[in-house]
Parts: C-alpha cells; structure tokens; sequence
C-alpha cells in the first residue's frame, strides 16, 4: 500500500487516469472491506479535491451512512427518497446538476450544490450507493460517471 495519494494531471479525465491505479494498489493485499471502503473514500475526496464523498449501505428498507470524508451528514435515507434512495430505486447512476432542482435532494449541508450518486452491485441488487457532492453547480459530467463508475466495480470485487 502506498503511504500518499499523488495525483497528477491537468483534466479531469488525467485526474482520475492517475488516480485509479492508485486506488487499486491500495487495496491489494488487505481484505477488510471496511478498511478497504475508507481509504477509497479518502483518496477520492483528496485526490479530486471533492467537497464530500461517502458510501451508504443498504440495511433493511433504509441506506445508512458508511464511512465518509466530509461535513457530517445524514444517517439514513429511505428507498427512493433523495438522490441516494432514487439511485437504489432506479438502480442506476444519477447526475444531479442543481440539487435546489432536484425535488427529491435531501440537503445533508446547505453547501452542497451539485451530486453523483453511484449504485454497488452484488448478486444484481443494490447493496450500497456512492455518493459525492460538490460545492459548486454542474460539479459532474460523463467522464466522472465513466470513472466513478470505475471505482464502484473495483468497491464491487472486493466486498
Ligand atoms: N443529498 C443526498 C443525501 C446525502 S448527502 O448529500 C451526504 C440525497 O439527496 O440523497
């Protein structure tokens, strides 16, 4: 495992090219998928200079907050309710531009402008959604959910 994320580029699409080996090296050779979950996390929010990124689990009928870089957030969300829980619902990725425009949002920090929202697949069902925010408006676009999308397959080999 590598002691530092460095990440290098001047695109977004350099950003993450060079970050996602990154991140599979720090997976290898641990097999704690907790473990495994926080240091992806971590090196998203840092390698991307992201506002907030988390995973919520599927428990029961609700998400539940998993591990997380970022301002507090809310602890549980309901099948279909805000980004997160219409990601589960459509079981598939969302972009969501302007939150003020997406009537479901569930506004965790008012300082959350634009989001993603990833779901993780196991056996075909939804077992987690990754979710990162931005600070600022249009904050996503294709090559974030090419690449995010990316990341979610490396979150779903390892569970
Ligand atoms: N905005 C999300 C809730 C989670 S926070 O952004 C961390 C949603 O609408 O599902």
């Amino acid at each position: 495992m590598s002691e530092s994320i460095i990440v290098s580029g001047n695109t977004k699409k350099e950003k993450y090219e060079s970050l996602l080996p990154q991140i599979k090296a720090l997976v290898k050779g641990e097999k704690d998928f907790i473990a495994n979950v926080s240091n992806i996390i971590s090196a998203l929010k840092y390698g991307m200079n992201f506002f907030w990124v988390g995973i919520y689990f599927v428990k029961q009928n609700e998400l539940v907050l998993g591990p997380f870089q970022g301002p507090v957030a809310c602890t549980r969300i309901a099948f279909g309710k805000g980004v997160c829980g219409t990601s589960w619902k459509e079981k598939k990725t969302i972009v969501v531009e302007d939150v003020e425009k997406f009537s479901e949002h569930i506004a965790c920090s008012s300082d959350s402008k634009s989001e993603i929202v990833i779901p993780c697949f196991k056996n075909e069902k939804v077992f987690a959604v990754l979710d990162v925010d931005s600070d600022k408006l249009n904050g996503f676009d294709e090559t974030d959910k090419r690449y995010l999308e990316q990341v979610v397959k490396i979150i779903e080999k390892i569970v």
